[in-house]
């Protein structure tokens, strides 16, 4: 079948289970064909679907947990001011679900018409970045992603955009060699023309209502309003939401856990929009790590270095800032960062909504205050109150990599006295927690660098880390002792020890 071309649509709708209509298929675009499908479990993954159903096996699986990039496919969606926007995404923890009124890209849909390698593709042939070729598809398609986008190929970014695929054998010199070759090319007019047609074909494919798929008694409910989606939780409390699915992917991959029903954040467009209200940032269920990094950035540049370092881009692009704090997780990144941003925690159940400090939020390890038929409705971050906000990730790897200690620190001073301060520890305890302590022997000190060294023996007060395979627990205090007397460091304005900065890196180790 051509692809690229209008077709017209059969909406099938279904009595759902609890009785109310809704539409009983997705409908997506692959490689160029509108797809409308049915009968699907709503635990499938995208990889599992196009290696198993499809036959298009191009997209490999290496880890099945999204460490290794292999398959890694792209998401074409389109934006409120119309653009397309591509993002590399980890098909093996993205469910089927989460494609509905996407385009998927693969790579067996990126060549010309007439049969001849994409431009993504010739780069690898032409700077021998292949070996085994096991990986190659992966590379290929976040090369892809970055062409489309027009960004992401430079000499600093290159490494940003290939960071979330492994390669055992071919070494990476070629590979990035490849693809910075990609930046000084220009895009032919077949594929500028696709691009016109594809986001044509997006607009024809997105209807607004409610969507559910089951097969196998595994429902997946897609909302497509706030409402709805709350009504929806609020009437299934037992059901798993599911945001951008890199934590739950893991759960069906690695874990085989049974869930016979999820509702997912992701088709509700308003879920999508990071809005400024009253002099704070609202953060609504569906805002992805990549398109926070943008927004953060400009009010916290400490946390955009941190996010750079949050997995990789192909997580990012799926994961939520929402779901790092629901998630709960002792080592989770950004619930330290945002604590000491003075956050907030939306919570909403139906039409009723509270809020409470983010530190709050978390009660014990696996437990959050958050009741039957809750969700997180937004994260509020005020825009004034971390003029001093550092974050610090300790892990093994410069990318990619779980921290093994994260501090972020965010302190007032007035006329020289340390008059407030937040020390929030990830991987120090069984919840993300503050340094209450070492906080209060900060406060009412000069900004001097003794009294943070000083400060920071107080820490054995505050945590008894454990030991795992990230580190021992004698390793976490020490680490997060020499953290504490490291901001004193940058903070006093004595040294800048930026590890978490790619070009300070650079300058460090040349
Ligand atoms: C390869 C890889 C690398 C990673 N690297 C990092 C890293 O560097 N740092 C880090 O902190 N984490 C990392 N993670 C973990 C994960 O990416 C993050 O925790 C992510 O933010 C989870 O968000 P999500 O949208 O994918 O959540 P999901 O997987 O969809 O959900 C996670 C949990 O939150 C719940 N949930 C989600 N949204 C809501 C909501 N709105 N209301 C209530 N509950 C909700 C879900 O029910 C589930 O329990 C990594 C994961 C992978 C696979
Ligand atoms: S198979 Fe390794 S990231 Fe998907
Ligand atoms: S070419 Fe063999 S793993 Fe990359």
């Amino acid at each position: 079948m051509c692809p690229y071309y209008y077709q017209p649509m059969d909406i099938r709708h279904i009595e759902a289970v609890d009785g109310e209509i809704v539409r009983g298929h997705l409908s997506f675009i692959l490689n160029g064909d509108i797809q409308q499908v049915d009968n699907i479990p709503g635990d499938m993954t995208l990889l599992a679907w196009l290696r198993q159903t499809q036959g298009l096996t191009g997209s490999k699986e290496g880890c099945g947990e999204g460490d290794c990039g292999a398959c890694t496919a792209v998401i074409a969606r389109k934006q409120p001011d119309g653009r397309l926007a591509f993002t590399a995404v980890n098909s093996c923890i993205l469910l089927m679900g989460m494609i509905e009124g996407c385009a998927v890209i693969t790579v067996e849909g990126i060549s010309a018409p007439d049969g001849m390698l994409h431009p993504c593709q010739q780069a690898m042939v032409a700077y021998h970045g292949s070996q085994c070729g096991f990986c190659t598809p992966g590379f290929v398609m976040s090369l892809y992603a970055a062409w489309c986008n027009g960004a992401g190929l430079d000499e600093i970014e290159i490494e940003q955009t290939l960071a979330g695929n492994l390669c055992r054998c071919t070494g990476y010199r070629p590979i990035i060699d490849a693809g910075r070759s990609l930046e000084c090319q220009g895009m032919a007019d077949w594929e500028r023309q696709q691009h016109e047609v594809l986001s044509g074909l997006l607009d024809h494919i997105r209807h607004d209502e409610m969507i559910e798929i089951e097969a196998g008694g595994k429902r997946f409910s897609i909302p497509h309003t706030a409402s709805e989606f709350a009504r929806c939780v609020a009437e299934h409390p037992q059901a798993v939401i599911v945001a951008g699915a890199t934590d739950i992917g893991l759960w069906i991959t690695k874990q085989h856990r049974q869930m016979n029903h999820m509702i997912w954040t992701g088709y509700v467009r308003e879920f999508h929009q990071i809005v400024t209200e009253e002099n704070r940032l609202i953060l609504p269920p569906a805002v992805t790590h990549q398109q926070a990094m943008a927004v953060l950035g400009d009010h916290w540049p400490a946390i955009k270095s941190l996010l750079v370092r949050f997995g990789s881009v192909q997580v990012r692009n799926s994961g939520t800032v929402c779901g790092n704090i629901a998630n709960g997780s002792p080592i989770g990144d950004l619930p330290p960062a945002l604590i000491a941003a003075r956050a907030s925690v939306r919570l909403r159940h139906a039409d009723k909504e509270r809020t409470l400090p983010l530190e709050s939020f978390f009660i014990e390890y696996g437990k959050q205050d958050r009741q039957q038929g809750e969700f997180v409705s937004a994260i509020e971050i005020p825009l004034d109150a971390a003029p001093h906000l550092k974050c610090y990730k300790l892990s093994k790897r410069f990318d990619q990599d779980i921290s093994a200690v994260m501090m972020a620190a965010n302190i007032t001073v007035d006329d020289g006295i340390i008059t407030d301060a937040v020390l929030a520890f990830g991987g120090m305890a069984a919840i993300p927690k503050r340094a209450h302590h070492t906080e209060q022997a900060l406060i009412g000190q000069r900004c001097e660098l003794a009294n943070f060294a000083a400060a920071a023996a107080n820490l054995i007060q505050d945590f008894t880390p454990i030991a795992d395979m990230r580190g021992s627990a004698e390793y976490r205090l020490q680490a997060a002792q020499n953290l504490v007397k490291k901001y004193g460091l940058e903070i006093t304005g004595i040294a800048l020890v930026a590890l978490a900065d790619r070009d300070a890196a650079k300058q460090l180790v040349s």
